[in-house]
Parts: C-alpha cells; structure tokens; sequence
C-alpha cells in the first residue's frame, strides 16, 4: 500500500471514545501531516518515559528519524495515535505501532503515552486497537522488549495475554508476545453452503 491510503481505510481505523471529563479521545492511523505533533509529543517525554520505551535517556530522536517514523506504509509497518483537540489545536498524547519482520507473520510493537495522559486507559486503548489492526492484516504474532524493571508495562502486558519470557538481549529486558486470533475473511460465493433450489 502506498503511503497515502484511501479515506475509507483511514475512517475505518479511526474510532473516538472519552475516558476522561468527557474529553473526546480520537484514535486513528498516522500521516505524514503528523509530523509537528508526533515530534512535540515524543520531546514532551519525561526521562522516565524516555527510558522505558527507549531503553535510555540519552538517546535523541532526531529530525530525520522523526520524518522517518511519520511516514507509514500500512502494510509492513503501521501507527495509530490517540488525539485531542487542546485550545482548538489536535495534540498527539499517544502511540502505538508496529513493523513487521521479514516472516511476514511476526511484527514489533512499541507503546507510549504521553505523561500527562498516563493511567486514563489511553494506552490500553491504543494497544487493543493496535491488536486488532495487526490481526486484520493477518499478522500471526506481537512481540516486543520491555524493561524488567517496567512492572506496570508487564503487568498490562499479561492482562492483555501476551506471554512474558527471558530476551535475547540480556536479564534487564523480557520478551513479550501475544498469538491473534485470525479475523474471519467474509463468506466468499465458492464458500458458501450451496443453497436448496
Ligand atoms: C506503559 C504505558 C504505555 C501505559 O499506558 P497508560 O495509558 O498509562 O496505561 P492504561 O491507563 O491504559 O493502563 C493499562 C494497564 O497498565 C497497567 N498500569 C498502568 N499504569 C500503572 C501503574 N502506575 N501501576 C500499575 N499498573 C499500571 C495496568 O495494568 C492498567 O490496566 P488497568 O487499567 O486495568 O489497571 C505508559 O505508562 C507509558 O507510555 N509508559 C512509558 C513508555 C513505556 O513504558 N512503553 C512500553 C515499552 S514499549
């Protein structure tokens, strides 16, 4: 899929809910016109934040990389943020997304929510959504590090059944990853019972 996807497959994955003073949350695909509020959002972490979802706090993400990430194909990778409207400007609050291996069965996932907004459901919102994109595309696996020491993240990790082992990568990080459920493909016409004359 090119990296302008149709508005039907956008508007499909773009949902809305208010988990907060009835704040109205939108959670839908990134676009390269992201570019501005995925960077004030990935400046705006804490260095907690910095270092859980980047593994370090001195690792800067630079202008280029930024470019890079706003850019999603759809199809080998893919992004959902979660908005709202602050003052009559969207403000980007959270991410999740994913890459795929070269499998073409297993794909990365990276979470983060913007400190602020920690704790409202935001991310499980996200990460839910991010499943079921993942499983559509017909995606066998997820997987992804996370820090030993991030007991919150792996606590939400086992609530949503992904399965928690040692990394490759040394005692400080564990391996998560979840099997998905394969979505029913629609009932083609060769498929279907053969109907009584
Ligand atoms: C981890 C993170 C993504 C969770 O997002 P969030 O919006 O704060 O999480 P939610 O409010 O949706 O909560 C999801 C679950 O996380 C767990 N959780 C979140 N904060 C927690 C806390 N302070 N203590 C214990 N559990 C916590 C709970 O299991 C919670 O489920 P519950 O609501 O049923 O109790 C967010 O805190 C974050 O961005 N952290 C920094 C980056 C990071 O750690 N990324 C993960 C590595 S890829």
């Amino acid at each position: 899929m090119s990296s302008k996807p149709d508005d039907d497959y956008l508007a499909k994955l773009t949902s809305s809910y208010s988990p907060v003073y009835g704040q109205a949350i939108t959670i839908r695909p990134m676009q390269p016109e992201d570019l501005d509020i995925e960077t004030e959002f990935v400046e705006g972490w804490s260095a907690e934040t910095r270092y859980n979802r980047l593994f370090s706090t001195t690792v800067r993400t630079t202008p280029e990389r930024l470019k890079q990430i706003t850019r999603i194909d759809y199809t080998r990778d893919m992004a959902l943020i979660a908005t709202l409207m602050l003052e009559d400007r969207e403000v980007q609050i959270g991410v999740a997304r994913y890459v795929l291996r070269d499998d073409n069965k297993t794909c990365e996932f990276a979470l983060a929510v913007a400190d602020a907004w920690q704790h409202r459901g935001i991310g499980r919102a996200l990460m839910l959504n991010l499943i079921d994109s993942a499983a559509a595309a017909g995606i066998e696996t997820m997987v992804g590090d996370v820090l030993a020491s991030n007991t919150p993240m792996l606590h939400f990790m086992r609530s949503i059944g992904f399965a928690i082992e040692a990394a490759p990568d040394g005692p400080e990080i564990r391996r998560v990853s979840k099997r998905l459920t394969p979505v029913a493909a629609p009932i083609q016409e060769k498929d279907a019972p053969a109907q009584n004359p």
